[in-house]
């Protein structure tokens, strides 16, 4: 527990995009099948934003839907994090772009980078900043438009990703129930597994680099698949142990969305039933720091979290980073 106020997630709201691609539709464009993706990777479909959508449009509809769902008007928003790594532009932030959109005019904006991990990187903070008594309400959204940073000609890497948005508001509480704790993690030593090469300052766009396609999403599929399921199983059980707690008291774990294989394996290390993990890799596919939120919001939507359950995020991604938050509903 950081500082003397506690904070609770007291709304959620997601949003994907309208259109679907399928496995079927993939398998016309790569050299691939929708038995292998399934096999795979769990994945049956995932949704793409519209020609006209980009990140803080997403990141817009699931802001105004998690505030609705808290009954808190814009207006009362202090802090907005918009955690993504597949932004509107490099500058300016997203997060200043939705505050625009949804007349947030008070609140602080900015974006947090730690790719797959960033939402609860960004919770993290905002939980800080929001018991050191900063802050009384914020706004947390995890939003991707990875579609437009895929090489759709490599198999390897377009099967994987998708589009979408997810938010939660934050406030103190004064109940005991709440974000307990948080566990965070990165290594740059492994900041070679996955990457954007170029767009950035070490090396900007030019007709050379888009020739060799270095502005797409490159990954090193086999160690990064290893990596996430050692990193996410230590940092349920280490964020557990912070908060006295163990995998018994565990209702549901909301795990990063990057392969069922991996969600498995990570349910398997930590002998938790299968039915404790929320997956909707099926039909939403990999969108980065937006899986935790729409997981999130989609098992509230269907009534699975109840008051008092023991719910903890986890996720990995590039970075490397790695984190998990243990919360009582
Ligand atoms: N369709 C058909 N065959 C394919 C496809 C495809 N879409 N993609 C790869 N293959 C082939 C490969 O070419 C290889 O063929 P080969 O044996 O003839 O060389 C074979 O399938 C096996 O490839 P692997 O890479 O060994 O397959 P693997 O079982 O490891 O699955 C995958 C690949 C799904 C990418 C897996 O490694 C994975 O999920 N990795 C982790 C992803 C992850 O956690 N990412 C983190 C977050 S992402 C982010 O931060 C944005």
């Amino acid at each position: 527990m950081h500082g003397q106020i506690r904070t609770a997630v007291v709304g959620t709201g997601s949003y994907l995009p309208e259109k679907v691609l399928t496995n079927a539709d993939l398998e016309r464009m790569v050299d691939t099948t929708d038995e292998w993706i399934q096999t795979r990777t769990g994945i049956k479909e995932r949704h793409i934003a519209s020609p006209d959508e980009a990140t803080s449009d997403l990141a817009t509809q699931a802001a105004s839907r998690a505030l609705e769902s808290a009954n808190v008007e814009a207006g009362e928003v202090d802090l907005i994090i918009v955690a993504t790594c597949t932004p509107d532009m490099l500058l300016p932030a997203t997060a200043c772009i939705v505050q625009h959109n949804i007349k947030a005019h008070k609140a602080v904006a900015f974006d947090l980078e730690a790719a797959c991990s960033g939402f609860i990187y960004a919770l993290s903070v905002a939980s800080n900043l929001i018991s050191s008594g900063i802050y009384h309400t914020a706004l947390i959204i995890g939003a991707e438009t990875f579609s437009r940073f895929i090489d759709w000609k490599d198999r390897s890497t377009c099967v994987l990703l998708g589009d979408g948005a997810g938010a939660v508001v934050l406030r103190a509480t004064p109940k005991s129930n709440g974000l307990l704790d948080f566990y965070l993690g990165a290594d740059g030593g492994g900041a070679e597994y996955m990457k954007i090469p170029a767009g950035g300052s070490r090396l900007p766009a030019s007709h050379d680099v888009i020739n060799q396609r270095l502005h797409y999403f490159q990954m090193r599929g086999n160690e990064t698949f290893k990596a996430a399921i050692k990193l996410m199983s230590y940092s349920t059980k280490r964020v557990l142990k912070q908060s006295g707690l163990s995998i018994a008291d565990v209702d549901y774990l909301i795990p990063h969305q990057a392969n069922v294989r991996i969600m498995e394996a990570v349910a398997k290390r930590l002998s938790l039933p299968l039915d404790k993990i929320i997956i909707n890799i099926q039909s939403c596919g990999n969108t980065s720091a937006a899986t935790i939120p729409i997981a999130l919001d989609q098992a509230v939507q269907e009534g699975k979290i109840a008051d008092g359950n023991l719910i903890v995020l986890v996720s990995f991604g590039a970075g490397l980073t790695w984190g998990a938050c243990a919360i009582k509903w």
